[in-house]
C-alpha cells in the first residue's frame, strides 16, 4: 500500500508513459516506472495531474492557494445538517454515535470554514463525558441555534479558503 503521494512539474516537462498511452509530468513518470520496476500495482484512475487536484472532497489549487468545498459537497452537508437539527416534537434526541459522525463531517468541513468551529462547541458539550453510543442526547435549543448560524454562514460563503503563505 502506497499513501497519497504529491509533487509538481513546470507543465512542459512531460514524458511519455507507455502502460497508459499518455504523457505525464516527467516525476509521476518516473514515479510509476519505479513501480512498475518493483511490481507496485497502481490504477491509472488514480494517477492525477491537473491545475486544480481533488483531495479528500475539496478542489485544491495550489497556484491561486485556494482549497474550494465543491457546490454539490456543500449541498450535501447542508442537507445533513439540516436533516441533524430538524427535530420533529417526539424526536429531538440523536444517539451519541450519530452526534460524533455529524461532528466528524461537520470537522471535514472545517478545512474550508476555519472560523466556523464555534459552532460545534454546543454539540460538544452534549456529547461530553458519554460513552454509549447508543444512547439517545437531546438537541436543545443551543445545537439547534449554533448549527443554523454554521449553515447561515456556508449558505453566504464562496467556499473558496485562501491558504495563507506561512501554512502552505
Ligand atoms: C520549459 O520551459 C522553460 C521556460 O520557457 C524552459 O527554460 C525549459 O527549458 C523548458 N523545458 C522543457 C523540458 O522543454
Ligand atoms: C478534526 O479535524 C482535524 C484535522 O482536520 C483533526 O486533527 C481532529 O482530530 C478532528 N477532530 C475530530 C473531533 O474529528
Ligand atoms: C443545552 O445544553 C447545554 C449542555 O448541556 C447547556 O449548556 C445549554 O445551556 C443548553 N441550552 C438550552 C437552551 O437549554
Amino acid at each position: 500500500y502506497v499513501d497519497d503521494d504529491y509533487s509538481f512539474e513546470p507543465e512542459n516537462n512531460t514524458e511519455f508513459y507507455e502502460p497508459y498511452g499518455a504523457l505525464l509530468p516527467a516525476g509521476q513518470a518516473r514515479l510509476l516506472r519505479l513501480w512498475d520496476d518493483l511490481g507496485i500495482p497502481h490504477e491509472r484512475s488514480k494517477q492525477l495531474h491537473n491545475y486544480v487536484l481533488p483531495i479528500i472532497g475539496f478542489d485544491i489549487d495550489p497556484n491561486a492557494m485556494t482549497v474550494t468545498l465543491p457546490s454539490e459537497s456543500r449541498d450535501k452537508f447542508l442537507a445533513a445538517l439540516d436533516d441533524f437539527c430538524n427535530i420533529l416534537p417526539g424526536h429531538r434526541r440523536r444517539t451519541l454515535g450519530e452526534f460524533q459522525s455529524f461532528a466528524g463531517y461537520a470537522n471535514w468541513t472545517f478545512n474550508v470554514y476555519p472560523l466556523l468551529k464555534p459552532g460545534l462547541a454546543s454539540l460538544y458539550d452534549k456529547m461530553a463525558g458519554k460513552t454509549h453510543k447508543h444512547a439517545g442526547i437531546y438537541i436543545n435549543a443551543s445545537i439547534v441555534h449554533d448549527l443554523r448560524w454554521m449553515s447561515q454562514h456556508i449558505r453566504n460563503s464562496s467556499g473558496v479558503h485562501f491558504l495563507e503563505a506561512s501554512s502552505w
